[in-house]
């Protein structure tokens, strides 16, 4: 935070509306194959869905999205890169909860006929998820900024992803959420000079709907012998757990600012989301990635480095240009992923066998 005279960044008169950037690290928005989301058959975890519905009509956090009189004030002494780094957050944050909303209520809508249990589950899912993307919306308004969602809605463009894609993706992308909420939230209990505004107090509980949807996407996909049992299902699982590690260490040194904010480290941040994500997995996943290897990390740095340099390019050049001197360090990332992605993985299935 900079002590320079109160000046907001962001026009307030004019309320308003972020444009999102688009690039490749931008969270997305997706669509399914809801036929044949429908038809699954899910006996094989009933008593573990049946579970996490009953946790989900209890609906522990009801009353835990309120804001209190700590935000009753004028954010204005925050300045500078600090404001635009912990709006930058707030906004990505925003869209993929409201992302995870869209999807869930679709789902919920579109299966509702033919298989209700899914249908309450991503309905009651929907429910939080629209939670968390309004309490960063208001949060964002106490920046001078809001998004308009619905606006939002009609205009992104959806990624079709089969429906097996999305329980792998949307299992990632709750686990890390969690971890990413918890982590921060542990670290500020240690260090409350640097909570500079309430929204991390909220995080504690927040992360356990985000645990929850994770469970629940757990059981969705060991319901599903094929996601699990299968050789393609062991290259599929290390196929989105390197994508999402990917996209988390390129943003995180993207926007090394926020966390500094919080006096976090952004390198041990984003390592300790990656290990703890991966070791999650490990119950859900057929196989997962070796963070141990020496090579793991240090590639996934190599990664970011030319991803730095990339956005150099972007900066400078005409568009021509920046498109054919942006190749070779395109190729040398897809180069590191693919050492990664070729390294020997963890097989989850024969530790699950030996604790037996
Ligand atoms: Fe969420
Ligand atoms: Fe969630």
């Amino acid at each position: 935070m900079v002590n320079s005279p109160p000046k907001p960044t962001v026009d307030l008169s004019a309320a308003k509306t972020k444009a999102i950037k688009e690039n490749i690290l931008t969270p997305r928005f997706y669509t399914t194959d809801f036929d044949t989301a429908a038809e699954m058959d899910l006996s094989a975890q009933d008593t573990e869905l049946q579970a996490m519905l009953a946790e989900m009509r209890a609906d522990y956090n009801r009353h835990h999205f309120v804001r209190d009189e700590s935000f009753n004030q004028s954010w204005d002494h925050i300045t500078g890169e600090a404001r635009q780094a912990f709006i930058d957050y707030l906004e990505r944050s925003c869209v993929s909860e409201f992302s995870g909303f869209l999807l869930f209520k679709e789902l919920s809508r579109k299966v509702k006929d033919r298989s209700p249990l899914l249908a309450e589950m991503f309905n009651l899912m929907a429910r939080d998820e629209a939670r968390h993307a309004g309490f960063l919306n208001k949060a964002m308004g106490d920046f001078g900024c809001t998004m308009d969602l619905a606006f939002l809605t009609k205009n992104r463009v959806y990624t079709f992803f089969p429906i097996e894609w999305v329980l792998y993706t949307v299992y990632l992308s709750e686990k890390i959420g969690y971890w990413r909420y918890i982590i921060i939230y542990r670290h500020l209990e240690k260090h409350p000079e640097n909570q500079f505004y309430p929204l991390f107090r909220y995080f504690e509980s927040w992360c356990q709907d985000e645990n929850r949807h994770g469970d629940i996407f757990k059981a969705l996909l060991r319901s599903q012998p094929k996601l699990w049992q299968t050789w393609q299902s062991k290259l599929w699982s290390r196929f989105f757990l390197l994508t999402v590690f990917a996209t988390h260490t390129l943003t995180v040194h993207e926007r090394t600012g926020f966390y500094k904010v919080l006096g976090i480290d952004p390198t041990e941040f984003d390592a300790e989301v990656i290990r703890k994500t991966n070791e999650t997995s490990l119950r859900a996943f057929p196989s997962v990635l070796d963070t141990e290897h020496p090579d793991f990390f240090r590639r996934l740095h190599r990664c970011s480095d030319l991803n730095w340099k990339m956005s150099e390019i972007d900066r400078t050049q005409p568009k021509w240009v920046k498109a054919l001197r942006k190749l070779p360090y395109q190729l040398r990332i897809v180069g590191h992923l693919l050492r990664i992605y070729l390294t020997k993985g963890i097989d989850a299935e024969a530790l699950r066998e030996t604790v037996r």
